[in-house]
């Protein structure tokens, strides 16, 4: 009787799924694993937000809200596109989801028609292609040159983009390259759109995260009305349990998104809604601010103490919490190389595998997201390791 849609087989397990067990297991009997594997801040929601939701649970708000949200948590989120990016836009225009990956599924729903193909980036975030097919939408993946630093130019796009292509799914900074997309080469992406009257989707859920610049542009202060936009509180505000992001549409879009909102989620979710007014208060910024040096920090020590051991990292690592490093120095898989670092070493990595890409048996996403003496003792174990390989050559 019971029968599974074809669709299913499109959306793949994550590869990494094994790995985590595994640590897991480790952990169970004892070890003391080192997670550069998790894709999350390890910073806790800070105290005013915990406290305002809280209260919002005390006072009894724990019943749906309007599928806009609560009165003001659009307009405070333009109030924060006003601030962070000199951009004003209209507060109906953000559209609130459980998650980034609740904006995905709305605007992917409202971007294209199935069997449309949107082109995806590799190394990119595995659940965009996996998004795209549940909606019948085609994704078709292309991948970004290392020797390129995994830069998006036009070359890339002249070479990649089909005369059925119809829309570009970008991240800046990027899972897992850590890259930040300039005011540049946005506006490339946004002019070659326009030229083909293709759409633009770019994930910003990383922003607030830059490192080496002073800002790290939006694609809304290059286009603000025709592009489409995702972005979350789980990453720059630590709120990943929260489940709440939202995303930028055009105006013409605004209605559609209400109405896909209401039937598919209902509403956002309550309490991380009145969680998400406090976050956003200007008096939190010196917070976020500081936690966001913090990870200027470790990347500067792991950066620094990869590098030491050979690893080359063709992004560097400007934005996120991530470096992606090639490992082909080592003489092993990515696979190999994170299963035995974890196993012989107690050091957890993400390998490439699931991001795609040209080489991803080539490449490990290594998180700096746990603290710099934990970093510097995850080096020296990753020395001893390296030592112990007959083909690792150093550089
Ligand atoms: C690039 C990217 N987009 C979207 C998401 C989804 O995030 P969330 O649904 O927690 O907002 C993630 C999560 O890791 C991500 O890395």
């Amino acid at each position: 009787m019971v029968r599974l849609a074809r669709r299913e087989q499109q959306v793949g397990a994550f590869q990494v799924m094994d790995l985590i067990a595994e640590a897991q297991r480790l952990m169970a009997a004892g070890a003391d694993v080192i997670h550069l594997e998790v894709g999350e801040p390890d910073f806790p929601t800070p105290a005013p937000v915990v406290e305002a939701a809280h209260r919002a649970l005390d006072q009894g708000h724990n019943r749906y809200t309007a599928s806009s949200g609560l009165p003001g948590l659009q307009q405070a989120l333009s109030d924060l596109y006003r601030r962070r990016y000199d951009v004003k836009l209209a507060p109906e225009r953000f559209i609130l989801t459980p998650g980034a990956s609740g904006a995905l599924q709305v605007v992917l729903s409202l971007m294209l028609d199935a069997g449309e193909e949107i082109l995806l980036p590799e190394p990119g975030y595995p659940c965009n292609r996996h998004i795209s097919s549940v909606l019948n939408i085609k994704p078709r993946t292309a991948p970004l040159e290392a020797a390129l630093g995994f830069d998006l130019t036009p070359g890339w796009l002249a070479r990649h983009w089909h005369a059925d292509t119809r829309a570009l799914l970008v991240s800046s900074p990027a899972n897992p390259t850590g890259k930040v997309l300039d005011e540049r080469s946005l506006s490339v992406l946004v002019d070659w759109c326009r030229e083909r009257d293709a759409q633009l989707l770019v994930d910003e859920i990383y922003h607030g995260l830059g490192h080496d610049r002073a800002h790290t542009p939006s694609v809304l202060e290059i286009e603000p009305d025709e592009v489409w936009v995702v972005n979350s509180f789980s990453k720059y505000f630590g709120m990943t349990g929260w489940r709440l992001g939202w995303a930028v549409v055009p105006e013409a879009a605004v209605d559609a998104a209400n109405r896909l909102v209401q039937n598919l989620f209902l509403a956002p979710p309550t309490l991380s809604q009145h969680a998400a007014l406090r976050a956003l208060k200007s008096d939190m910024e010196e917070e976020y601010e500081e936690r966001r040096a913090a990870f200027r920090g470790r990347r500067d020590v792991l950066l620094q103490g990869l590098e030491k051991l050979g690893f080359h990292m063709p992004a560097g690592g400007e934005g996120a919490f991530y470096l992606y490093a090639d490992i082909s120095h080592t003489g092993l898989s990515a696979m190999e190389f994170s299963n035995r670092l974890l196993l012989e070493e107690h050091v957890a990595t993400t390998p490439g595998n699931d991001f795609g890409g040209a080489a991803p048996h080539q490449f490990v996403r290594f998180a700096y997201t746990c603290e710099v003496d934990r970093l510097q003792e995850a080096l020296s174990r990753l020395e001893r390791f390296m030592a112990s390989l007959p083909r690792a050559q150093s550089k």
